[in-house]
């Protein structure tokens, strides 16, 4: 990967705490040839700026929406995730997914220079900030939380508990609420800023939840997700929209009215991985970007409104919406379209497009993309990134419903069950979930083998084609693309351990943990042992089903286990308490009853693993 000894010498220079501008002198070094993947972007209110967060090259760009060109890039840290500008555009943020950290930027004649880089919190997702440039808001995936962060003292001021992984954020017009989805929480959590503390929860039925925009006048919230049907995935199934489809939710804020939804599915012509959501023309016009199908729809709510509905959804787009060219309309853009934001004339689209490397302008009103801001890139996508783009493409499943990301997100878990035939049955009972199965994790895949839950699986690129052709109902790959892809998964990390000293050592109640781990009384070690904290055998741990057609089960790795749930391989346990005092007790693995006190250490200790 070029990118690799620019990005370590950059953290090297953070961790040194290095003035700024060393940082600047940086600048030079993010050459042409790296990928940027732009996956959030903010436009400033006067629209004659945007700020681009780059994940790949670690960066932000400011563009010049008058040329069309970037005029400045700096490197900002590792994986930027979202970025926000104060009003008069002269303070941005950016968040970092993998540096647990916010950098506040000087944007003062468009200098974008690094003023203060603020510790919030492990895996940082959504931010925003107060118009006036005082205060940031930024959602925490790992730790559950909303931080509050006062931009002039440089401190973390508040936190407040939300869902599982919150991520999206949106602030209301009248800055009195916060928006959050909770994208592994099926729900939103609404926050009121004067007391910062959560005024309501509204739970739905949908996953994956993406990109929050909230309405002009402050009453509705909409987020882009995904809702998992849970049936097998047989080409019936998912045409039906039975195994999973996508969705725009919308809430009314204060509550009053149930969640509906929108199905984004027209039947055979599905939408890939509803990512950016953004509201245009005064609130009647609401743009949301497909990563895996590469579009953007665009939906008016004329005259005839929309075919909002409660619950789970329709299975399909109604087809008098699908023909209707006044209320909907759908726009190819290839690569892989991630957030969204208009101009303030309500009219132009910008679109953060990752793949691409590239920001998108499209004029709603004729469904053109006018231009194509290039951010950089090499000329040729390496190996990696052409399996990291065809992990990304719904066309590669049936009717291109769905991606690997969909159920592996961005190569980890969302913590979703699926039954993919992969173990080479389908529970027809009124539930199925006999069958189903927890999504893995994709980080460090290629060091645990054998794969799947029952580890029948032992060569990794024969998994691949069961993927392609099982799980995705799609065309086999060829070798070249199996290549490809497990070069992309090579790529897919743990961020750092945030249960670990600051030193990376364990903490006490840990270093007991890890004892009492490898000893005869837990017996963890003695099929969770080695480097990656498996055996790689299989195991009859009582966890069989009456169906199952392969018996006992893999242990899985145990690294970056504090965010793998839910645990076991249906999900049954929704903590690592549960399962360990549940159905993977340690006496009914070979070990003896442990107390209260031993448990709480064997926990802090798989939790820094
Ligand atoms: C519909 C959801 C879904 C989709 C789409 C999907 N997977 Fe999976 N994947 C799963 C589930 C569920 C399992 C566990 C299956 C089992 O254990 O029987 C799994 C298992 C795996 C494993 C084995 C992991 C391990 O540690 O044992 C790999 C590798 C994998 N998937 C890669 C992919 C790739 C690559 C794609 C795209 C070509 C893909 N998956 C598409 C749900 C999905
Ligand atoms: C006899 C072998 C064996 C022993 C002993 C054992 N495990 Fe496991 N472990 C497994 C298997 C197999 C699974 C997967 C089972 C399933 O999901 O159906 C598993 C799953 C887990 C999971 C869930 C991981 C996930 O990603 O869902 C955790 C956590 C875990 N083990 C921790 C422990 C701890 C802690 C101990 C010691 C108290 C222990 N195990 C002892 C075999 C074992």
């Amino acid at each position: 990967m070029p990118q690799r000894p620019k990005r370590l010498s950059l953290s090297i220079l953070l961790v040194l705490g290095l003035p700024v501008f060393t940082l600047s002198a940086q600048e030079s070094t993010i050459g042409r040839d790296v990928d940027r993947s732009p996956i959030a972007l903010a436009v400033s209110s006067d629209g004659k700026r945007i700020l681009v967060a780059n994940q790949t090259a670690g960066s932000v760009s400011l563009i010049d929406t008058a040329q069309s060109k970037v005029i400045r890039e700096q490197p900002t840290g590792d994986r930027p995730i979202s970025v926000a500008l104060s009003r008069d555009g002269r303070t941005g943020v950016v968040a970092h997914w993998f540096g647990s950290d916010l950098a506040v930027l000087d944007l003062t004649d468009d200098q974008l220079q690094i003023k203060a880089r603020i510790e919030v919190g492990p895996e940082p997702r959504g931010v925003v900030l107060m118009p006036d440039g005082s205060t940031a808001f930024v959602s925490i995936g790992v730790a559950n939380e909303v931080v509050r962060v006062d931009l002039a003292t440089r401190k973390v001021t508040g936190r407040v508990a939300v869902g599982r992984e919150p991520r999206g954020i949106a602030l209301t017009p009248d800055q009195s609420k916060l928006v959050v989805g909770n994208s592994r929480g099926q729900s939103i959590s609404v926050i009121d800023l004067t007391r910062f503390a959560v005024d309501r929860t509204l739970p739905m039925q949908a996953d994956n939840l993406r990109q929050v925009a909230v309405s002009p006048d402050g009453k509705t919230a909409y987020v882009a997700a995904m809702n998992n049907r849970g049936r097998a995935t047989t080409v019936n199934n998912i045409d039906l929209g039975w195994v999973l489809g996508q969705r725009i939710e919308r809430v009314r804020i204060d509550g009053s009215e149930p969640v509906e939804n929108l199905t984004l599915d027209p039947r055979g012509d599905a939408a890939g991985d509803a990512h950016g959501l953004a509201i245009g023309d005064g609130g009647k016009l609401l743009a949301v970007s497909n990563g895996g199908t590469h579009d953007i729809m665009l939906f008016r709510d004329g005259k005839s409104g929309l075919p909002w509905a409660e619950g789970v959804g329709r299975d399909l787009m109604p087809a008098n919406l699908v023909q209707d060219k006044t209320r909907y309309r759908r726009i190819m853009v290839t690569g892989r379209p991630t957030e969204l934001a208009f101009a303030p004339d309500g009219i132009t689209l910008y679109v953060a497009n990752y793949l691409a490397n590239a920001v998108q302008v499209i004029n709603t009103a004729t469904g053109v993309i006018t231009r194509t801001i290039d951010l950089g890139g090499p000329e040729t996508p390496s190996l990696a990134r052409q399996g990291e783009a065809l992990f990304h493409d719904a066309f590669r499943s049936s009717n291109h419903w769905y991606s690997c990301n969909t159920c592996h997100s961005e190569g980890h878990t969302g913590g979703l069950d699926f039954d993919t035939l992969n173990d080479g049955w389908q529970d027809r009972s009124a539930n199925h979930l006999r069958s189903r199965k927890k999504a893995p994790t994709l980080r460090r895949v290629a060091q645990t083998g054998p794969w799947t839950w029952h580890g029948w699986q032992d060569d990794l690129d024969d998994a691949m084609v069961e993927s392609f052709t099982k799980s995705m109902q799609g065309n086999k790959p060829a070798p070249a693309e199996v290549k490809a892809l497990v070069a992309y998964l090579g790529t897919l990390e743990f961020p750092k351990n945030p249960y670990r000293e600051p030193d990376g050592s364990l903490t006490p109640a840990a270093k007991r943990g890890e004892t009492l781990f490898r000893s005869k009384k837990a017996n963890c070690a003695s099929c969770h042992g080695g480097a990656e904290l498996s055996d790689g055998k299989i195991h009859d741990v009582g966890l069989n089903e009456d169906g199952d057609v392969y018996k006992g089960h893999n242990p899985p790795s145990l690294r970056g286990v504090y965010d793998k749930d839910p645990y076991l391989h249906d999900g049954r346990a929704k903590t690592l308490r549960d399962a360990l005092t549940g159905d993977h007790a340690p006496e009914s693995l070979g070990g003896a009853p442990i107390s209260a006190q031993e448990l709480d250490d064997l926990i802090a200790y798989l939790k820094s693993l």
